[in-house]
């Protein structure tokens, strides 16, 4: 047999005989004429396999093979405009590797199931063409986010993941058993990378990270991975700057890059393309007048009252009304994080930013500049009742050469469901962990 080549890079081989390595997507016959769809991770192919062309062990092959029996095709590449690759295999040879019993079909039909269903079957459902396709934008983003960082001057530091104590308040901790001590699995690596950003200036993290949501709601999970970058002498602006060219970076690299994917999967590329910088930035307070307007309007149910955080239909309501992802910043301090620095013109305010995605999206960053004063940080993490012995190490970052710095954290499975067009963000990662499922 020829060397293998991958689907995706058939069209270099047009003409040629080549081996495909895969599986049996589906299997369409017409009289003499079967039409097998092979896939093998990169795309999907449709054979043409004519009985009058082939030897009969070869079409007899074709014909009895199940859903997902893994093959190994041989076939000369055909240009063909109306194929969706836009080119089809002339099949002439067949070797199967394991043929899905009968007695055991593959469950996954492609038939539409129940979304229960499928996540019962992710480890499964994620062959689909549509599912693959995201993952491979998932794959994208990262790679995308990386780049970004790396090109910008940042050095990558990796926070660990057993911590002490709380970074985004104590309610969503996930406890852990360390060796007859209290630990928990990290719900953010800011304080960690805050340490890093003094002694490197500019730095990112990149990795799992855990929150005990008892939301059921459409953008959270328990287990999502979050990039965080940090900066020395960075102000709320300079974050704002950032979190507009990141976005826009990933946004172009998915076109310039992912464009079939996102077709595949039916993304209206229209409402992906207008996202270019800049983006609207609007206090916090300028929100809570839509808000209130909507209200009025009757457009919103709830009656939204200046001081309190934004719910998700609030931001759904705010990221609705425009085309790029919308700043939101200055929010009340009470209602964000212990470690934000205060705004000096109005100290009942947070220098901090969400970022909402458009189309209803909600919030894909979190950020702000952090609190730089010592005695302030004290009053803040007793305040909100911290175990101040746990944060001593932070507090240092404070003594020795405090200066204004900042940074966000983007969720990553939120950026994918929001570029893919997903109704909810358990698609974006390969095997979701929400408050009911931790299986499969
Ligand atoms: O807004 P958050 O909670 O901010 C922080 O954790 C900061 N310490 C980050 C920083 O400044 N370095 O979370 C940041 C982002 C959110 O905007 C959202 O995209 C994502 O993380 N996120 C979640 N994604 C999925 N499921 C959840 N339960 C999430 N919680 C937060
Ligand atoms: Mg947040």
């Amino acid at each position: 047999m020829p060397s293998p080549v991958t689907i995706v890079e058939i069209g270099e081989h047009e003409g040629q005989t080549v081996t495909i390595r895969g599986w049996l997507y589906n299997l369409r016959e017409s009289g003499k004429l079967l039409f097998p769809q092979f896939r093998d991770g990169s795309g999907v192919i449709q054979g043409v396999v004519p009985k009058s062309a082939v030897a009969p062990e070869v079409f007899d092959a074709i014909k009895n093979l199940t859903q997902e029996s893994s093959v190994i095709v041989e076939g000369k590449v055909r240009a063909d405009k109306r194929a969706p690759g836009g080119y089809e295999l002339d099949v002439s040879g067949i070797q199967v590797v394991q043929r899905v019993s009968e007695n055991d079909p593959y469950p996954i039909s492609l038939k539409e199931h129940g979304v229960d269903f499928l996540m019962e079957h992710r480890h499964l459902w994620m062959r689909t063409p549509r599912q693959a396709a995201i993952l491979r934008v998932r794959a994208e983003i990262i790679k995308a986010c990386r780049d970004f960082f790396d090109e910008h001057g940042f050095t990558l530091t990796d926070p660990p993941i057993l911590t002490p104590a709380a970074c985004e308040g104590t309610s969503t901790l996930f406890p852990v058993d360390y060796f007859e001590e209290q630990a928990y699995l990290t719900q953010s690596g800011q304080l960690y990378i805050e340490a890093t950003a003094m002694a490197l200036g500019k730095v990112y993290s990149f990795g799992p990270t855990f929150r005990a949501e008892k939301s059921k709601t459409r953008r959270h999970l328990t287990e999502f991975w979050m990039v965080e970058p940090e900066v020395a002498y960075a102000e709320l602006d300079d974050l704002m700057d950032l979190a507009e060219g990141l976005i826009s970076f990933l946004v172009k690299r998915c076109l310039d890059r992912r464009r079939t994917d996102l077709q595949t999967m039916g993304r209206d590329l229209a409402k992906v393309e207008k996202i270019v910088a800049p983006f609207p930035r609007i206090p916090y307070d300028e929100a809570v007048k839509m808000l209130q307007e909507a209200h009025a309007a009757g457009k919103l149910e709830h009656k939204f009252d200046w001081g309190g955080d934004l719910g998700s239909p609030d931001e759904t309501y705010i990221s609705s009304q425009f085309d790029k992802p919308v700043m939101v910043h200055r929010y009340p301090a009470r209602v964000k994080a212990f470690y934000m620095e205060p705004d000096p013109q109005r100290p009942e305010l947070a220098l901090c930013v969400d970022v909402l995605a458009p189309e209803g999206y909600g919030e894909i960053i979190g950020g702000s500049q952090r609190m730089a004063s010592y005695d302030l940080l004290v009053q803040r993490i007793r305040a909100h009742g911290l175990p101040e012995e746990a944060f001593k190490w932070y507090l240092d970052l404070r003594k020795y050469g405090s200066v204004p710095h900042g940074g966000f954290g983007m969720g990553i499975e939120r950026v994918v469901a929001w570029i893919c067009g997903l109704e909810h963000v358990r698609e974006s990662i390969p095997f979701a962990r929400t408050l009911h499922r931790l299986y499969p």
